[in-house]
């Protein structure tokens, strides 16, 4: 009687599935049972019932739906499409949680989104506190930085919120390649070259756990489109796939250890990458030795025991029939529990080091004060300065009235749509770091502005379209006449769910451009000068407009602290050091995957092919001699520098090799300088790209006259290129060219240096082959 009151109470408490089993601890009343921490992993899996392994491999989802008579649905439980995640269990707001099984002693883990910020409810029923967070730049401006020491603190910080408000694991980076500039999440990214991207989604990994929390680094892989992504076949050759799409995941967990990876939504060649396991266990675990668990995008894949074989530890949000599938196929022996048996280590591994399983006593009450100065260094860093003619900029003594026009100079946009939007409590606009720098923005254009928004449905939004530019004749006359100069934001946003519209997302509309020309003579017309701020989250179309603007800043989605870090670039209290580390083209179709994206048919895309292989970004426009609109790597500043000395540590390559430059800053302010190391490789056996970015750094903040010495290591793994006939990365013998730039276009140095014999770096296994032959772009062969 006892044991089935018990039994009773369980499935009542299961309404969130936070616990089970309390029967099978009736069964095994009398042994102690182990516990996790006291026990060993393998003793505390060796007392798990098979539906406890399983209820901790599937996550504790929603609250099930109430059952209503005659729906159909047996157990309230409809198959749910991708989603945002959102529960209401433990951390509200968050995006799931995993399953506790406190008869064993193991917690229920809270995940939470996003890549630019903790993304919690920011309010709760009955409680007056506020749970906001700290919305920091987004992944693109954080990359621009080129600075893994910038980042890195801005994880530091991030990852005490994760802390603090009672996470366990931080649902980012999401390190995707910006393989067009189309791509939805692209904010979300870092770049179109996998060295930056690793490198700095590193520095953010190391930072956040610094803290004793968890990240998982997303989305594994080839995601690189929204357009149909919980069903589109990414269609990319192993070469592709090892040299560029996986190789930021690579460079990432070698120098980071994130705690977990997220598969991604979409099939690659042909195969959900959740149920791949040549992806997720083969490359992931043996050969680059990741140590954490795997769990699926929410509601990714479609065969939970394929995905149990594959080695995708966890699926996320989880439900019932899942379990019930797994547990079928167990007791029907097309599943061994040895399989489960090493999710359940992998998982059991990482909640052993978690908040919850150390009972941390979170505060909820991160100091957000501090972390929002954070947010704006990190802001100011990434920035980029494109145009600058007759010094336009910074806004010196000259300037104090500001004509400012666009919607985003009123409603600023921190960061992008969907899972990678912040709840924070504020975003500092443009017009109030004018006011707040001194500068004296328009007041009767602000309200021109403020009347606008108020006829609008969706006031929070009026960007969610293409920016607005109000240029009605007389007010052009008025505002010219009374203000120094005009500032100009052209604001795009995009986010989940959808790729960005090219005509109205990517170009600007013949409406903007034609206001853009109007506001430009007017203030021309007068003497002044027209600068154009960029708060977009991706690439967009720079033809007809940009010659009227004398100066142009790309400001990204810079977080919460947009506007003060927006003006710090402005009035040159902060000097522009961020680099590009996505190309700008002249135009869209230059763009080498423009022919493939979204894929075929264009409406629900079935299949996607990455034609342009290894050629994406400045691989492409520099081996096909594609002149862009703003290169790769490229970035203005206020000041001057000069780069000199470069040293090789030999020019006989003998599986180490070092390379220094001196930079002097040679202007009249103060300023940093990042360093661009390019190796143009000998190309017998394979083609090659012209030139492949292999090392960087940023110089400390140098003083007129001042110079810094930068030294880069190159290694032979870093030389290497992948045979795929031999599934071997090869360093070839010969002749290599090492360059040092400021921007992929603007080298100021080279050296040459020698490998006398090729040498085999490393053999990998043959797996992720393509279900069909793609005609890839071969670049050599067109030089
Ligand atoms: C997104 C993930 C996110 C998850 C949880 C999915 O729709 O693709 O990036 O972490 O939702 O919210």
């Amino acid at each position: 009687m006892r044991f089935f009151k018990t039994f009773a109470l369980v499935v009542t408490s299961s309404a969130g599935l936070m616990a089970v089993s309390l029967c099978a601890a009736a069964q095994t009343a009398k042994k102690p049972v182990p516990q996790l921490g006291k026990n060993s992993v393998k003793e505390v899996i060796a007392a798990m019932t098979l539906r406890e392994k399983v209820t901790l491999l599937v996550g504790a989802g929603r609250a099930p739906k109430p059952k209503s008579a005659g729906n159909g649905v047996s157990n309230g439980w409809v198959p749910e499409p991708p989603m945002i995640g959102h529960t209401e269990t433990k951390v509200p707001g968050a995006a799931g949680n995993t399953n506790a099984i406190p008869r064993l002693g193991i917690p229920s883990l809270v995940l939470s989104d996003g890549p630019a910020g903790v993304r919690i409810s920011p309010t709760r029923k009955g409680d007056n506190h506020t749970y906001y967070a700290t919305a920091f730049p987004v992944g693109t401006l954080l990359a621009s930085s080129w600075d893994p020491t910038v980042v890195e603190s801005v994880g530091r910080a991030f990852g005490n919120e994760v802390k603090e408000y009672g996470v366990d694991i931080l649902l980012a980076p999401g390190v995707n390649i910006h393989r067009n500039p189309l791509n939805g999440r692209n904010f979300e990214y870092y770049s179109e070259d996998p060295l930056v991207a690793g490198k700095i989604a590193a520095a953010l990994i190391r930072g956040v756990q610094s803290n004793g929390v968890g990240t998982s680094i997303k989305h594994f892989a080839a995601n690189n489109q929204e357009t149909n992504r919980n069903y589109v076949s990414s269609i990319v050759s192993e070469r592709a796939l090892r040299e560029i799409y996986l190789k930021t995941f690579r460079l990432a967990i070698a120098e980071s250890n994130p705690w977990t990876v997220m598969s991604s939504y979409n099939r690659l060649n042909d195969v959900y990458t959740a149920q791949r396991h040549d992806l997720l266990t083969t490359v992931l675990r043996n050969e680059w030795k990741f140590k954490g668990f795997v769990m699926t995008d929410w509601g990714g894949g479609y065969d939970w025991v394929a995905e149990m074989k594959a080695g995708n530890d966890l699926i996320m949000p989880g439900r019932p029939d899942q379990i019930e599938t797994i547990i079928d196929a167990v007791q029907h022996d097309s599943l061994s529990v040895k399989v489960l048996d090493s999710n359940v280590e992998h998982m059991l591994n990482i909640i052993l080091k978690s908040p919850a399983f150390k009972q941390y006593a979170y505060s909820n009450h991160p100091d957000l004060k501090a972390h929002a100065a954070i947010a704006r260094r990190a802001a100011a860093e990434g920035m980029i300065l494109l145009k600058n003619q007759s010094q336009a900029l910074p806004m010196t003594t000259n300037v104090k009235t500001v004509a400012a026009f666009g919607n985003a100079t009123y409603n600023t946009i921190p960061g992008g749509t969907g899972s990678g939007e912040v709840n924070k409590a504020y975003t500092t606009s443009v017009y109030q770091g004018l006011l707040n720098a001194g500068y004296l923005p328009d007041e009767s254009l602000k309200n021109v502005y403020g009347r606008f928004f108020k006829s609008l449905t969706d006031p929070e939004h009026p960007h969610r379209g293409s920016s607005e530019l109000m240029a009605s004749d007389s007010l052009l006359k008025a505002t010219a006449s009374h203000n120094d100069v005009a500032l100009i934001t052209i604001s795009r946003n995009a986010g989940e769910g959808h790729d960005r519209n090219l005509e109205t997302n990517y170009n600007l509309t013949p409406e903007e451009k034609q206001n853009f020309k109007k506001i430009a003579e007017a203030f021309h017309g007068k003497g002044k000068k027209v600068i154009a701020v960029l708060n977009i989250g991706g690439v967009i179309d720079m033809k007809g407009w940009q010659d009227d603007a004398d100066a142009i800043l790309l400001a990204w989605q810079p977080g919460q602290e947009a506007g003060d870090a927006i003006a710090d670039l402005l009035s040159g209290k902060v000097n522009p050091s961020g680099k590009l580390a996505t190309t700008f083209p002249v135009s869209y179709s230059d763009v080498p995957s423009a022919k493939n994206f979204p894929g075929t048919p264009a409406e629900r895309p079935a299949q996607v092919i990455y034609q342009e292989g290894i050629y994406v970004g400045y691989r492409y426009y520099d081996t096909y001699k594609v002149k862009p609109q703003y290169e790769f790597g490229y970035g203005l500043s206020y000041t001057n520098f000069a780069v000199s000395n470069l040293k090789l540590s030999s020019t006989q390559f003998n599986g180490l090799l070092t390379a220094s430059v001196v930079v002097k800053n040679t202007g009249k302010v103060a300023g940093k300088e990042v360093v661009q190391i390019y190796i143009s490789a000998p190309t017998q056996t394979i083609d090659k790209p012209e030139q492949e970015l292999k090392a960087f750094a940023k110089t400390h903040l140098l003083q007129p006259g001042e110079s810094q010495t930068l030294t880069f290591a190159i290694r032979s793994a870093d030389l290497a290129s992948y045979h795929t006939r031999s599934s071997e990365w090869i360093t070839d013998a010969g002749k290599y060219t090492l360059k040092a730039g400021t921007s992929s276009r603007d080298i100021k140095q080279t050296a040459t240096f020698n490998v006398a014999k090729a040498l085999v770096v490393e053999k990998d296994h043959q797996v992720l082959q393509t279900p069909v032959n793609i005609t890839e772009y071969k670049g050599s062969a067109s030089k």
